[in-house]
């Protein structure tokens, strides 16, 4: 018989019918002549309530030993169900265990685990109630994030993970060498592969401006690195970026596709995930609902580098970290503009040259360059973007101030000599977004497989 999924079942109701679900018992109850198993197949936060009568063959040998975490394949009939809190329940005719876990050793228990704790257990923690949504918000979003691109007609590309270069110049590569060398070598020696150091990419957009340049309207979405020595709750060593660039398009175009981007994923996250939202409203983020309902109809300000700076400047707050033009925004500064100055999602522009990579485009002004940054309540900066330097020579005189490998990266120069055209991007942060939508304080629980200083458990 064809196994239907639990989430299914519980909107289909089709009482009366024979139905087969397979998946984990959550939980056994025994009552006089029977017992209630409550089955969880990882597709709903809710789970199915089985009734086992002393009946079934393997009542005594099996059934009555089944505990949290085995696995097991129910067949039966569904009908409704007296108990409060569910409509439909399953009256088993068999219940075939696939696998024991034994309750001596199975570490997950009824009872709410910290977070913390789940981490110790990557590779059990999707079974718990919080993680399993966080993995089906994480699925939806990110099907969310190509229908927003391909109904714009942006085309998908697959930017390197190894890559040459360091995108944002900020020596956070974490190098790549062939295990032989690594035994052998010396590590400046470390060229053995490719000819030339290579390293895990920081970021796709050198390479997603080279499609830019010649489809227009392109976007990459995988797995970045870097060797960062952050152990916040913000920062990975290993995460996904979502990177647009678009030809012909300047910093305005960019700022407004971002503004649109964000709404789009959270508005449609609201109609899809319902169920897992409610979950982290209840236990994780009190208010998460609202809050993303007030997020998605937002007005999201504008305002510049400098206008920040004069914000901070007369707000009289004393910060730990100063707050000087020239200087890059705290943390700190962040959250007290988006939070207190202003409670909407900010965008900052034009920031001074010196604190950004060199293929942001310079201003008129000589000392400020066409960059965005997009920060919202309770995360900080989401999005960092600009608008690029399409002038070859402007684009040189950079790259040499700032000490760039202009060798290596001539063919990135070329791009401006062969038909440059004004063009900008920007990279969403995934697991922030995802931070944002669940609520989750950590960035370490809204991946399946965190990487960070000191952690990378399987
Ligand atoms: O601001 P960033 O460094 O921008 C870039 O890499 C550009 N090349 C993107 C582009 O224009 N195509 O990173 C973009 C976003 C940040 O705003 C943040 O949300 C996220 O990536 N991010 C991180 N997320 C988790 N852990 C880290 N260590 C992160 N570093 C950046
Ligand atoms: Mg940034």
């Amino acid at each position: 018989m064809e196994r239907e999924l639990i989430k299914n079942l519980l909107a289909r109701q089709p009482v009366g019918e024979q139905v087969t679900v397979a998946g984990w018992v959550k939980t056994r109850r025994d009552a006089s002549g029977f017992s209630f198993l409550e089955i969880g197949d990882g597709s709903s936060v809710r789970g199915l309530q089985v009734i086992a009568e002393s009946t079934l063959a393997n009542y005594q040998d099996e059934i009555k030993k089944m505990s949290t975490g085995c696995s097991v394949i129910v067949n039966g009939e569904l009908r409704e169900s007296p108990a409060k809190g569910q409509s439909v329940e399953l009256l088993a005719n068999r219940i075939e265990l696939v696998g024991w876990a034994d309750p001596a050793h199975y570490p997950l228990q009824k009872k709410r685990h910290s977070f913390e704790f789940l981490r110790e257990i990557t590779h059990l923690r999707p079974r718990t109630n919080a993680l399993a949504a966080v993995a089906r918000v994480r699925s939806h979003l990110s099907m969310a994030v190509h229908r927003f691109f391909q109904e714009r007609q942006f085309t998908f590309i697959h930017t390197p993970i190894i890559t040459t270069s360091d995108c944002e110049g900020a020596g956070e590569l974490f190098q790549v060498i062939t295990e032989q060398s690594a035994q052998t070598a010396p590590r400046e020696q470390a060229r053995d592969f490719f000819g030339r150091p290579a390293g895990l990419t920081v970021s796709g957009q050198l390479q997603a401006e080279v499609y830019a340049s010649a489809l227009g309207s392109v976007y990459t979405f995988g797995p970045t690195f870097r060797a960062e020595n952050s152990n916040t709750s913000r920062h990975l060593a290993e995460f996904w970026m979502l990177e647009p660039e678009m030809a012909f398009c300047d910093l305005a175009c960019a700022v407004e596709l971002a503004r649109e981007l964000l709404v789009f994923l959270i508005e449609s996250n609201l109609e899809t995930c319902g169920e897992d939202l409610e979950l982290f409203d209840r236990f994780v983020e009190k208010g998460l609902l609202a809050k993303l309902g007030k997020l998605a109809s937002a007005d999201f300000v504008r305002i510049t580098y400098t206008e920040a700076i004069e914000e901070l400047a007369k707000s009289g707050r004393s910060f730990e970290f100063p707050h000087e033009w020239g200087m890059d925004l705290q943390s700190e500064h962040e959250r007290f503009l988006v939070e207190e100055v202003f409670q909407a999602p900010l965008i900052v522009t034009d920031y001074p040259a010196t604190l950004k990579p060199f293929y942001m485009r310079l201003n008129d002004d000589g000392v400020t360059v066409a960059a965005m940054d997009v920060l919202i309540g309770g995360i900080g900066e989401i999005i960092g973007g600009s608008q690029r330097e399409e002038r070859y020579e402007v684009l040189l005189q950079r790259m040499e101030q700032g000490g760039i490998d202009i060798e290596s990266l001539q063919w990135y120069l070329d791009l401006r000599r062969y038909g440059t055209v004004p063009h900008a991007g920007f990279g969403l942060g995934f697991e922030r977004l995802m931070q944002c939508v669940t609520g989750m304080a950590n960035i370490r629980e809204v991946i399946g497989f965190p990487r960070a200083p000191g952690f990378a458990p399987c």
